[in-house]
């Protein structure tokens, strides 16, 4: 028997302005555009915003639907839609906020499992590690150098 030990490691920020400035950039688009998440049913709303390396920045919300599991979080919404439009570019980094339209959201809020496997897809493929920052509708953000902080021994393709 042995044992293997996984340390996982994050940057915290005190809020938005102590980040640099194409990153705070990066995250005041992805506060914008989760005002215009689609969330009438929980009422909570995150942004992603996606820079790639051909310098395009792609944008998305989570979008809700009555039949519930039909929704999809922002994460997706961007990442799909970046795969979709640049198949060729490499994702260099992903912001993400999320609020509650209830009570303040002041904690980084991460991204839930299927967007990690999701975001995990995309830096295996690209060879090439993801930034995320993500943090609530103020307040810390949390910095991961990969997805790999926020999904250890993920499932990939050289697991098939
Ligand atoms: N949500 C996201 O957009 N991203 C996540 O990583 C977690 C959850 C959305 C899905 C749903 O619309 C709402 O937040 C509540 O779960």
């Amino acid at each position: 028997m042995k044992e293997i030990n996984i340390t996982t490691t994050f940057k915290v920020f005190e809020d938005q302005t102590q980040l640099p400035e194409n990153i705070q950039s990066l995250v005041q688009q992805a506060i914008e555009i989760r005002k215009k998440a689609y969330a009438p049913y929980s009422h909570f709303r995150v942004g992603a915003a996606i820079a790639l390396d051909n310098g395009k920045i792609v944008l998305g919300s989570n979008q809700e639907n009555a039949a519930y599991p039909s929704g999809l979080c922002a994460e997706r919404v961007a990442i799909y839609q970046a795969g979709a439009i640049y198949p060729d570019a490499k994702i260099v980094t992903i912001a993400i906020s999320a609020a509650s339209d209830s009570n303040p959201t002041l904690t980084p809020i991460p991204p839930c499992g299927s967007c990690r496997q999701s975001i995990a897809e995309y830096e295996f493929k690209q060879d090439a590690p993801i930034e995320i920052y993500f943090m609530g509708e103020s307040g810390e953000v949390y910095k991961s150098n990969s997805i790999n902080n926020l999904l250890p021994l993920s499932f990939n393709s050289t697991s098939l």
